[in-house]
């Protein structure tokens, strides 16, 4: 019965370590390890501790590490598939082991998210609107319901404040035309007007700017 009572617990244990690798699980090893490609490699891109000053390229400085795992796994397996993440990120993502996707994952969630820019202030304000009510009329729900206030995310939905605009937007027309194929988002910003898009993306980017 113990036994027993062990093995289950452990098999418990690890399918909570594989749905979400908490940051203690990460040997000292994986750690530095992960470190050392997030300078060496992913810096090039994504800037110093996850800080990236080109817009094309999104700061992952303080995403949660569940998002991260999931995409990194989703460069990998060739799923998350529009032009630059099919240029940029399969090569990337190809050869890490899920140990180090965890360890990466880690490293980035831990660094202090980015603060954001300021932009047009007629866009943010309807923006804002946006992100807290959505648009009734055309079927479009708060973003708010996921993002949660300040849109810092949480263990199943993304951190989106002070990301770059331009690479929201962009994001936003590849769930709209699936070429990010992810039926939740696809259904939020299928009936996005262009305009719409824009102000979201430009308020999102302002939180958090001093
Ligand atoms: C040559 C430039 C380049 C390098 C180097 C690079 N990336 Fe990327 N990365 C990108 C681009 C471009 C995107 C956005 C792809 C898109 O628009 O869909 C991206 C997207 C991502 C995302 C998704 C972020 C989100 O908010 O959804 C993660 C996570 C990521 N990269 C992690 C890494 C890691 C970890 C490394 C190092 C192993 C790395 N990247 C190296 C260019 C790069
Ligand atoms: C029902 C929940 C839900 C709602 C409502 C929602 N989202 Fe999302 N959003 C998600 C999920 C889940 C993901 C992660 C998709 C994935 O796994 O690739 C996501 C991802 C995103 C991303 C990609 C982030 C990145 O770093 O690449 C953007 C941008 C985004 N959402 C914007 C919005 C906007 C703007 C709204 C409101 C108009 C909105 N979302 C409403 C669930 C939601």
């Amino acid at each position: 019965m113990k036994t027993f009572i062990t093995t289950v617990g452990a098999v418990a244990a690890m399918l909570l370590a594989q749905a979400s690798p908490a940051a203690d699980e990460i040997t000292p090893e994986a750690r530095l390890a992960a470190q050392h490609v997030a300078v060496m490699t992913c810096a090039t891109c994504h800037g110093p501790q996850g800080r990236s000053v080109a817009p094309k390229f999104p700061a992952l400085a303080g995403q949660h590490p569940k998002y991260l795992v999931a995409q990194l796994e989703a460069f990998k397996s060739q799923t998350r598939g529009d032009a630059d993440a099919i240029g940029y990120m399969w090569g990337m993502a190809s050869p890490l082991s899920d140990e180090m996707i965890a360890a990466l994952a880690a490293y980035y969630a831990a660094q202090t998210p980015v603060a954001g820019s300021a932009g047009d202030a007629g866009a943010i304000a309807r923006g804002a609107d946006i992100y807290a009510n959505g648009v009734a009329a055309e079927g479009i729900p708060p973003c708010i319901a996921c993002h949660g206030p300040g849109a810092s995310g949480t263990d199943d939905y993304p951190r989106l404040a002070g990301q770059h605009a331009q690479y929201l937007l962009k994001q936003l027309r590849s769930f709209q035309n699936n070429m990010r194929n992810v039926a939740v988002m696809h259904g939020v910003a299928q009936d996005l007007k262009a305009n719409e898009m824009e102000a979201v993306a430009a308020y999102l980017q302002s939180l958090g700017s001093r």
